[in-house]
């Protein structure tokens, strides 16, 4: 199974080698043939692996992405990475990502030499074709005006490998303020557009330059072109699926483990729960998961973690009721940011008293994802700047006498959710919608007792229902329900009643970066509303959220 399975690259890959053409065969020949020499040293288990070179675009990610759906294993590094980082990896191209330097500017990321030494091939997108032309002596010079947005690319008969399949005109999108006005030796102008008479240029020797950006939705046939990139020029075998991950990561933690003792916290989200069944994949009943209850769990939360991981997947499992603890580390705390630095040192504290209990631990697995990687530091490249601190990086107090193992640390989410279903998770595991470690802590406005609690997990367990029975669960980001704290005058039978107000939240959102509310329809809210109020007696008022994230949080706290 691909990792994104709408594209069958194996199957293209396949078919490119089986179809005789001789231009293809001599790109097969070079790719195969070239000696990346001294310079890296292929990790003999790795992958087939693009690195994408980072230049500081919005899009560079997106890049690394794009080639990850083309089935081929891709990582996004800083320009000024150190050639040795690359020893892990077995490297078959790069692809320079765009930025928002000019190559003049003084300060400039620059192409290293390296990475030309390499022999590999090269695609330059944006920044990075016009780095290329002045890496290889062309020259590049401000455009007289900026072309920004959709354009017209000319790609002619299109004879070369990177636009096999395209012909003519192709809408793409562009964002560069310079053009290349003189090409490298060696090199031609494969396409043109408006205001880039050189909006494309190839060389003999496996270099490529594209002006556009194939990996944003606007360039409609830019997949083809980073296949044609992946396939018809560097070679790659388009094998990297969610199998052959399990079955990689599997040969490196059992290597890396040995007979050493591995301990995993298991919070009941996905990311957690995909490392602990890999790490169980590969080690068996050297690993012990902890699964802390705080309190602060959704209704039967608790009862689920445990019966999936000790029942269904036998994995050994220490169910921790730290509910009295986590309660008292609350009592009277209001502040948000107070109650997330509480839960989570207390979290900390039981994690390691209970480590202790089993004597020598020599590893911890966790769940850290790429997204969490890169957020935290940036891809280290002083092109980019950094988002945020992440709890699961920097979380770990630093005495911690146990070597980290993050076998999910390259993944996006939706790869961990395709090993997931590998391992045999349940859907209802893979699928979920996030949930913040805080946990219900953050939907209690104001202090926190078991009494607000209660109330809140049976309200939110009514949204929940509905939302999964209207068959919208999947098609929303994050839906619950938020206790606000206020209470208000109602009239529930002959009785005037002064109870609790629950807000619901449902959301719509790519990244949790930014969010806007959800549509739902006023038949299925106003059956959340009727069960809420007539189900859970302390609430006598439910409204809906409206404000889209900026301005507002996903979260109240
Ligand atoms: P906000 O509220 O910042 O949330 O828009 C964005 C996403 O992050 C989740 N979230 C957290 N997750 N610890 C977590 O593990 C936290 O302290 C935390 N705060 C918010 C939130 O549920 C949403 O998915």
């Amino acid at each position: 199974m691909p990792m994104v399975e709408q594209i069958d690259s194996s199957a293209a890959a396949d078919r490119i080698r089986a179809s005789g053409d001789a231009e293809v065969a001599t790109y097969l020949e070079i790719a195969e043939h070239r000696e990346p020499g001294q310079i890296l040293t292929p990790a003999p288990n790795a992958p087939e692996t693009v690195v994408v070179l980072d230049y500081g675009s919005q899009f560079s990610m997106l890049i690394t992405r794009r080639i990850r759906e083309a089935s081929v294993y891709s990582e996004l590094l800083p320009w000024n990475v150190a050639p040795e980082k690359l020893n892990h990896l077995n490297v078959k191209a790069f692809v320079l990502s765009g930025g928002p330097a000019s190559v003049y500017d003084e300060a400039a990321p620059q192409l290293p030499d390296w990475v030309v030494a390499t022999g590999l091939p090269i695609l330059g997108i944006c920044y990075g074709m016009q780095l290329l032309a002045h890496k290889l002596g062309g020259a590049v010079e401000p455009a007289s005006s900026r072309e920004y947005g959709h354009a017209i690319l000319d790609v002619g008969e299109a004879s070369n490998p990177i636009f096999h399949e395209l012909t003519g005109s192709l809408p793409v999108w562009m964002s560069h303020g310079d053009k290349i006005t003189k090409l490298p030796p060696g090199f031609e102008s494969i396409a043109q557009s408006q205001n880039a008479p050189v909006a494309a240029m190839a060389d003999n020797a496996g270099h490529y330059g594209i002006q556009f950006h194939p990996e944003v939705a606007h360039t409609p046939q830019g997949d083809q072109v980073i296949q044609n990139f992946l396939f018809r020029v560097a070679g790659c075998a388009g094998d990297w699926t969610a199998s052959s991950f399990v079955e990689e990561s599997v040969e490196a933690i059992r290597e890396a483990v040995g007979d050493g003792k591995v301990i995993c916290a298991l919070s009941g989200g996905v990311d957690s729960a995909v490392a602990a069944a890999l790490v169980h994949r590969a080690i068996g009943d050297q690993l012990t998961c902890i699964f802390v209850d705080n309190a602060l769990l959704r209704l039967g939360e608790p009862e689920r973690v445990v019966s999936t991981f000790r029942g269904h997947m036998s994995i050994n499992l220490l169910h921790v009721d730290a509910v009295d603890r986590f309660m008292g580390e609350l009592a009277e705390v209001t502040d948000p940011e107070t109650k997330r630095m509480r839960i989570g040192e207390t979290f900390i504290r039981v994690f390691e008293e209970e480590a202790q209990k089993l004597g020598t631990v020599d590893f911890i697995a966790q769940g850290t994802t790429y997204p969490d990687v890169i957020e935290s530091a940036s891809t280290g490249s002083d092109a980019t700047v950094k988002i945020k601190s992440h709890h699961n990086v920097g979380g770990l107090p630093k005495d911690m006498q146990f070597t980290l193992i993050e076998p999910l640390r390259n993944l996006f989410k939706d790869e961990v959710r395709r090993v997931g279903k590998e391992l045999g998770l349940p859907d209802e595991m893979v699928y979920r919608q996030p949930f913040p470690g805080p946990g219900l802590a953050i939907r209690v406005i104001g202090d926190v007792t078991a009494q607000k609690l209660d109330i809140l997990r049976r309200a939110d367990w009514i949204v929940m229902d509905e939302i999964k029975n209207a068959d919208v669960y999947y098609d929303v980001w994050q839906s619950f329900a938020v206790l606000t704290g206020i209470k208000t005058v109602g009239v529930q039978g002959d009785f005037r009643t002064y109870g609790e107000c629950i807000a619901i939240r449902c959301v719509n959102a790519e990244d949790a970066m930014t969010a806007d509310w959800s549509k739902l329809p006023y038949d299925l809210l106003a059956k959340i509303s009727s069960r809420i109020v007539n189900e859970v007696p302390e609430v006598n008022r439910v409204v809906y959220d409206i404000t889209s994230k900026p301005p507002g949080t996903i979260e109240w706290e």
